[in-house]
């Protein structure tokens, strides 16, 4: 008897598929750095606004050059960190979980954002407990991991599993540098229905890790210098990553991998603790199928 034939494995990296995507952005009109929320925040430290507008509008053509739609946020006066956009709402399958802030300085910017959502046609479901938005809810498949330990409260990990019918897989945030789930954990993709995400295990309490471990053996696992320029404030369509370029060792793991790392310079935002994936709030259409 002959021995079963094995499948061959595939001899080079997968082949990386992008995803048109939509995106809500807000410009840095208004940006400062007035209070402290989070320790990268020094209130006195200068901004520089036309710096932060032009680094913005560099992002905005990247996602464009690369065939994504963005829409445009109003900025508001008062609202310095309104340019995170990504904390205002959470947005899967057509509908959205507003967000409600756990800081006042940031409160107002939650029904200025339902507004916005409301007007593109978008259905909101007002929160009824703590949730910064796509700061701690990442769509990693058909599941939402959920960050918990600065901001958003578990309570809301529940309410949005009900509102969206997808599993919410609660991980436990443990250093304040990494105060967001998106600031220490990144998708990459969907490849064959298994996401992909790079992480900085050491953001996460020692359960989180092994839970993070388990759904992602292939994990890629960033540096701590990387995990300090924000490199895993990141945004993927499948095939394209767009990060800050200071996170290099991360863009070539990325490239290995056989992702298309897209560097830009979010520097002036650093101020305030943010980067490319805060700033950029992805708007998942209804399912089709
Ligand atoms: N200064 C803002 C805050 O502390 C930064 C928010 C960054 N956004 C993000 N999605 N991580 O709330």
């Amino acid at each position: 008897m002959s021995a079963p034939t094995l499948q061959a494995a595939p001899a080079t990296r997968p082949l990386r598929t992008a995803r048109t995507r939509h995106y809500a952005m807000c410009p840095p009109t208004h940006f400062d750095v007035v209070y402290a929320i989070n320790p990268w925040m020094h209130p006195g430290t200068p901004v520089d606004v036309d710096r932060a507008l032009s680094q913005w509008a560099g992002l905005v053509a990247v996602f464009e050059s690369l065939g994504h739609r963005v829409d445009v946020l109003p900025p508001a006066p008062g609202l310095p960190d309104m340019v995170f956009a990504a904390n205002g709402a959470t947005v899967v399958d057509g509908r959205a979980l507003g967000a409600s802030f756990a800081h006042a300085e940031r409160r107002a910017e939650a029904d200025l954002h339902a507004g916005f959502l409301t007007d593109l046609g978008i259905e909101v479901h007002r929160p009824q407990h703590v949730n910064e938005g796509e700061g701690d809810f990442a769509v990693a498949g058909d599941w939402l991991l959920a960050g918990t330990g600065f901001r958003t409260s578990t309570a809301a990990h529940a309410e949005a599993q009900e509102l969206f019918g997808r599993p919410v897989v609660t991980l436990h945030l443990v250093d304040p540098r990494f105060y967001h789930l998106d600031t220490c954990l990144t998708v990459l993709d969907d490849l064959h229905g298994q996401a992909t995400v790079a992480w900085y295990p050491p953001a996460f309490s020692a359960g989180s890790q092994a839970v993070v471990a388990r759904l992602f053996p292939d994990a890629l696992e960033a540096s701590e210098a990387d995990a300090l320029a924000f490199g895993l404030n990141a945004v993927s369509d499948g095939r394209h990553v767009v990060l800050p370029q200071q996170a290099g060792q991360l863009a070539a793991d990325l490239a290995a991998r056989g992702f298309e790392p897209v560097g830009v310079d979010l520097s002036e935002l650093l101020a305030a603790g943010g980067s490319v994936k805060c700033c950029t709030q992805e708007l998942r259409a209804p399912r089709t199928s």
